[in-house]
């Protein structure tokens, strides 16, 4: 709805530091500014913002983007919110006239329904509170759930009259007919409207920011052919499956705390807060979908879900949270005795009490399905076949290969299984999901914030580019070839005990074997010309050195020399990314030859992948495929042993 040119304007005006620097304590440093990160817990900065490229990046967390990209991170904003907010900022006009005479009718349309939502809705709390009948009926029976008056009005609760009566009453104050069939308020009834909701207590709906989209309205008998809960039906405002009761209530406790409690209905919410737990919203009765999680996903990546005792309803509900998984999101469950819900186990019990129950019952939700499932198949076998299918296939969800692994170790050792049984069935599935990911284009929505990194890391980050790392490894080679260092290895002795020796070996050698061992051509040409003066010589014990190659008759050999040694040495980007400071590379010796070589390796298995992936791209026979796949995950496996021998985070 922005014009693509009003954009445009935003994003040339927002200048970075200005956008950033009103969150964020900035200070100078070289080019960049420097500060700590808005995004995770640090005490010294590595959030770094560059007013030349106009981005963020924190080394730390890796989180990466523009002023837009800051914008929605750090206020959980949407694209258009986030522009809105920096055409505030700096005074841009959003002409309105840029909406299309449509667009525009329904922008206004949206209006008018929150604001006829907000009308009736102070219609049902000053019924509720002020009236008769919604205080005999609907107040004392709020009562007598233990809502505090404090809590009705901040949830804004209210009654519906059980006669027609706000229909008329919003008529009479302006609100068009059309508009009160459009908010589901009211039925038409041919020549007149009738109210939806009558002699109901009313829980309204807010969306993210707190407007009013919709209503439930709860019963007061006990009647069974009446549906005890009657909500709003779905509108331009209100889209069930996109919204979760009580995310306005809870989105600031919800990022304080880092977690989010899903519970099933209005009154858990509330109940839950009357007890001091904020962070708490309700899936309202559907089971949870996608759009949902996406919402929670924006504050918090740990759900907590707490569940009343029935098992069939958790049944059901296991497709919910397997979804919950795929987003990479963690999933603990919390079982309530048989018979009780959140609300009712907060009405019986001291806030904390329920904290603590809470806390010491979430269980992760794997090992919690394992066990239930396993309850149930005690001595079906076939059962149990179904069983073990069902849980990989949950499994194979989560995105971490490593938090997968652990699953399969605890469910293994749950169900009795050998772990490869379970490994292997996991590793099928991951495999048909890779292909049909590589194969098959996705439709999800670009995110600003990854277009920014990715571009970003195409220039000056590419991670399919070894020149730095081939830079490195040639400009150690000459400046310390004829030195030695001591490494300890590890031998059979005369008795075929193992111990361990150690070893004086020249830093020339240990880089050329190493080269030697995993077959490596150096993509520059020159720096292959230079190994093979070094390997020719090496034999004779003078190694040639940096003022060899400075002086090198052939020109191309001692200017890229030259211009290699000549640079003040600067901690490589890859080091400073994954923290590997080294202070003083000569310190140890061995150690920076070892990070040096292997994070060159990491980078050439990095590529090799890539090219396979490429390869499995255009495969159709089946064996080469599966032979590409099995190269795919060794040189995984591969790049994990290096990375932990690095000790960093494994992220391949
Ligand atoms: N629900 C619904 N329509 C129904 C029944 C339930 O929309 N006919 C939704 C409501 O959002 C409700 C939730 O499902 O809050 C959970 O249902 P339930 O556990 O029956 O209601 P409670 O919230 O526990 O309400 P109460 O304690 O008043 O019975
Ligand atoms: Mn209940």
């Amino acid at each position: 709805m922005i014009k693509q040119d009003t954009i445009q304007t935003i994003l040339e005006v927002a200048r970075i530091e200005d956008v950033v620097g009103d969150f964020v304590n900035l200070r100078k440093r070289g080019v960049n500014l420097i500060g700590l990160c808005p995004f995770h817990n640090e005490k010294t900065p590595s959030f770094t913002v560059s007013p030349a490229k106009g981005i963020y990046k924190c080394f730390g967390c890796g989180k990466a983007g523009n002023s837009v990209g800051f914008i929605m991170e750090h206020e959980h904003y949407s694209y258009p919110e986030a522009l809105k907010y920096l055409a505030k900022k700096y005074t841009i006009d959003i002409d309105e006239e840029q909406l299309t005479a449509e667009e525009q009718d329904q922008m206004d349309s949206r209006e008018s329904m929150f604001a006829l939502n907000s009308f009736v809705s102070g219609y049902f709390q000053d019924y509720l509170l002020d009236h008769e009948e919604g205080k005999s009926v609907g107040l004392s029976y709020l009562k007598e759930r233990d809502f505090l008056e404090s809590t009705i009005k901040k949830f804004q609760l209210g009654f519906a009259p059980s006669r027609d009566l706000y229909s008329d009453y919003a008529l009479k104050n302006g609100y068009k007919k059309d508009l009160l069939l459009k908010t589901g308020l009211s039925i038409d009834k041919g020549d007149r409207l009738v109210d939806r909701f009558r002699g109901r207590v009313i829980f309204p709906i807010h969306n993210l920011t707190g407007r009013i989209i919709g209503f439930g309205g709860r019963v007061l008998t006990s009647e069974k052919t009446v549906a005890k809960y009657l909500n709003s039906p779905e509108s331009d405002i209100y889209n069930k499956s996109k919204s979760l009761y009580g995310i306005f209530f809870a989105r600031n406790e919800i990022l304080k705390k880092d977690n989010c409690y899903l519970v099933e209905g209005y009154t858990d919410v509330i109940s839950l807060h009357q007890a001091g737990i904020e962070n708490v919203v309700a899936s309202s009765g559907t089971s949870l979908t996608a759009d949902q999680i996406k919402i929670i996903k924006r504050f918090t990546p740990n759900i907590t879900i707490l569940y009343d005792g029935d098992t069939a309803g958790i049944k059901a509900s296991f497709r919910g949270i397997d979804m919950i998984l795929e987003q990479g999101m963690n999933v603990k469950i919390v079982l309530f005795p048989d018979g009780e819900d959140p609300d009712s186990f907060a009405r019986s019990h001291t806030s904390s009490e329920l904290e603590s129950f809470v806390e010491k019952e979430a269980m992760d939700f794997i090992s919690f399905k394992t066990r239930l499932l396993m309850d149930e198949t005690q001595g079906d076998p076939v059962a149990r076949a179904t069983l073990i299918k069902e849980i990989v296939q949950t499994i194979s969800q989560i995105p971490d290969a490593i938090i997968r692994t652990v699953y399969i170790k605890e469910c293994s050792a749950v169900m009795d299984l050998p772990e490869q049984t379970l490994m292997n069935a996991l590793n099928k599935l991951l495999r048909d999901k890779f292909r049909k990911q590589n194969f098959q284009k996705t439709d999800e929505e670009p995110i600003i914030i990854e277009e920014t990194y990715e571009s970003e890391r195409q220039t000056e980050l590419d991670p399919f580019d070894i020149s730095e790392q081939e830079n490195e490894i040639i400009r150690l080679l000459l400046l310390y070839g004829p030195e030695k260092i001591k490494v300890t290895e590890t031998v059979e002795d005369e008795m075929g005990e193992m111990v361990d020796i150690e070893q004086e070996v020249g830093v020339a050698e240990f880089i050329l074997e190493s080269l030697d061992y995993d077959n490596v051509v150096f993509e520059n040409k020159t720096y292959n010309r230079i190994i093979k003066e070094i390997k020719d010589k090496i034999s004779t014990g003078d190694i040639p050195d940096e003022s060899y190659f400075v002086r090198h008759p052939e020109k191309e050999i001692s200017t890229s020399v030259i211009d290699l040694i000549a640079e003040p040495y600067e901690l490589s980007h890859n080091w400073v990314r994954h923290k590997i400071y080294v202070k003083k590379e000569d310190d140890d010796l061995h150690q920076t030859l070892v990070t040096t070589l292997n994070t060159f390796r990491i980078k050439l298995i990095t590529r090799t992948r890539r090219d396979i992936t490429n390869r499995l791209k255009d495969a159709t026979d089946e064996g080469e495929i599966s032979v590409l796949m099995q190269q795919f995950y060794e040189l995984k496996k591969v790049a994990r042993e290096i990375d932990q021998e690095l000790k960093r985070p494994f992220d391949y």
